[in-house]
């Protein structure tokens, strides 16, 4: 099915010059930035794998679309192709523009939560997490037990334990619970695939109590994707129709386009239910824009249509999914400990693991990022201790974050191999000179939220 790729399936035709800095001066960017990675100005940093969204670059075609925007207030070209082209991806009748993916969420949790419930999910992305909690509700993780396990290699680490669904719902009441959501891929235990298998679980036990399910949607090509490769059955389908099947045991999803829609900026509710989606409309008119353009100008319409069709190519999407594998094996073959297997848009250092002389309340991983920053002009994300923990400073007391890892996500069709080439073997400088690494102490912090903005400052 997949052919044999030995380049990208693209060239280039415009190209984004980047800064060099020296050592010394990325020394002293990092000290300005109080050796917070978020505060660190784009143009510093060479490889920006901070996020996999809103970054990716635009085909031709895309660029060409924005020209034929329409930016009438209602009922614009540009969206009548749209909803046509999800409705065909998707299958779903019912479709709300949004700016991004997290406007979606909050209707979507507006539409089905309410104080005292319960949404469950295989891991709730921190945004929709956060909607759910906003609403008074109660996020509730169910991903099978190896999902959180870094060695485990299994095809699909992303799955809902469904013994755990089961007895959940049993246990607390099918009126206790307002919806399942489950997020394709898992983006929080880095990228890790759900099978098909696991969807239609997912949907018998959501018919049997009668409970609205629906996709985040984010990364469902690159999900769909991994089922052609993985899941028995479906080598011969193609990423658009695995796509459509996936869709089609689900009421409904929400969207963040910044990422498998290949756009800079985006997102959509779909749905199945119209009463649900005459409410939504309200919500969506309230809190975005009209129904026609939600939160996007009429050519970000069109860009994310044509980009909607482009990451369901197979020869785009194998070489997406090649490129991240790329960075990550240089880095398995090192003995870098990481999450495996690796997933679809990034690689997660382990850094319980790759700095294991630092304990957790001295911030592994922003220890990491800010030496890879260091050596190369590399940036990278933690997702430990800064962003999930918390120490009391009266008593002592540390609240410990599960996760301990730094993600470095790609963005699509933006670096070459040979960034990646570069990337790896900082990475592996860094690994080998680990013990000169430094913990990390907080300066200033902010009460919620806190690795936004977070002040640090190496130790000793
Ligand atoms: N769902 C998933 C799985 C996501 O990864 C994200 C964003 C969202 C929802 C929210 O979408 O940003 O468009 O409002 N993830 C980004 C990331 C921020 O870096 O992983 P949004």
């Amino acid at each position: 099915m997949t052919p044999t790729l030995e380049a990208e399936p693209y060239r280039i035709k415009v190209v984004e010059p980047l800064k060099l800095t020296t050592p010394e001066q990325r020394q002293e960017i990092l000290r300005e930035a109080y050796y917070n990675i978020f505060s660190i100005p784009a143009e510093d940093v060479f490889v920006d794998l901070l996020t996999d969204s809103g970054t990716s670059a635009m085909s031709h075609f895309q660029w060409a679309g924005l020209m034929t925007g329409d930016e009438s207030y209602a009922g614009c070209r540009n969206w009548f192709h749209l909803q046509e082209i999800i409705q065909e991806i998707t299958g779903f009748p019912y479709i709300l523009p949004t700016h991004q993916g997290r406007p979606a969420e909050n209707i979507l949790t507006m539409l089905h939560l309410r104080p005292g419930l319960a949404a469950i999910s295989n891991m709730f992305f921190d945004t929709t997490h956060a909607h759910v909690e906003h609403k008074g509700a109660l996020p509730v993780n169910l991903i099978r037990d190896e999902g959180l396990q870094a060695e485990v290699e299994l095809p699909f680490k992303g799955n809902v334990d469904i013994d755990k669904l089961e007895e959940y719902i049993r246990a607390h009441g099918r009126e206790q619970v307002g919806m399942i959501l489950v997020t394709v891929t898992c983006n929080n235990n880095g990228g890790q695939p759900v099978s098909l298998e696991n969807l239609r679980q997912v949907r018998v036990v959501a018919d049997r109590y009668g409970l609205p399910f629906f996709l985040d949607a984010a990364r469902f090509a690159e999900n769909a994707y991994f089922i052609q490769q993985r899941e028995p059955g479906y080598a011969q389908k193609t990423i658009k129709e695995i796509a459509r099947e996936m869709f089609s045991l689900a009421d409904g999803c929400t969207m963040s386009s910044k990422k498998d829609g290949l756009v800079n900026i985006g997102g959509f509710l779909a749905l199945r239910d119209e009463a649900k989606y005459r409410l939504a409309q309200q919500y969506l008119v309230l809190l975005e824009g009209f129904i026609t353009y939600g939160g996007m100008a009429g050519r970000d319409l069109e860009a994310l249509s044509i980009g909607l069709t482009e990451v369901l190519d197979q020869n785009y999407m194998a070489n997406r999914v090649r490129q991240v594998h790329y960075l990550g094996n240089q880095l398995i073959e090192a003995g870098v400990p990481l999450l495996k297997p690796l997933g679809g848009h990034c690689v997660m250092l382990e850094m319980k693991a790759f700095l294991a002389h630092i304990p957790q309340e001295q911030f592994p991983a922003e220890a990491f990022t800010a030496a890879l920053y260091l050596d190369s002009g590399t940036r990278g994300v933690g997702l430990g201790q800064l962003a999930f923990g918390s120490e009391d400073p009266a008593t002592g007391k540390v609240h410990y974050s599960p996760l301990e890892v730094v993600r470095l996500a790609i963005p699509r069709r933006v670096y070459t191999d040979n960034h990646m080439r570069l990337v790896a073997n900082s990475v592996i400088r860094v690994y080998e000179k680990r013990d000169q690494v430094r913990g990390m102490k907080i300066t200033w912090a902010a009460p919620a939220l806190r690795h936004f903005t977070a002040r640090l400052e190496p130790l000793g």
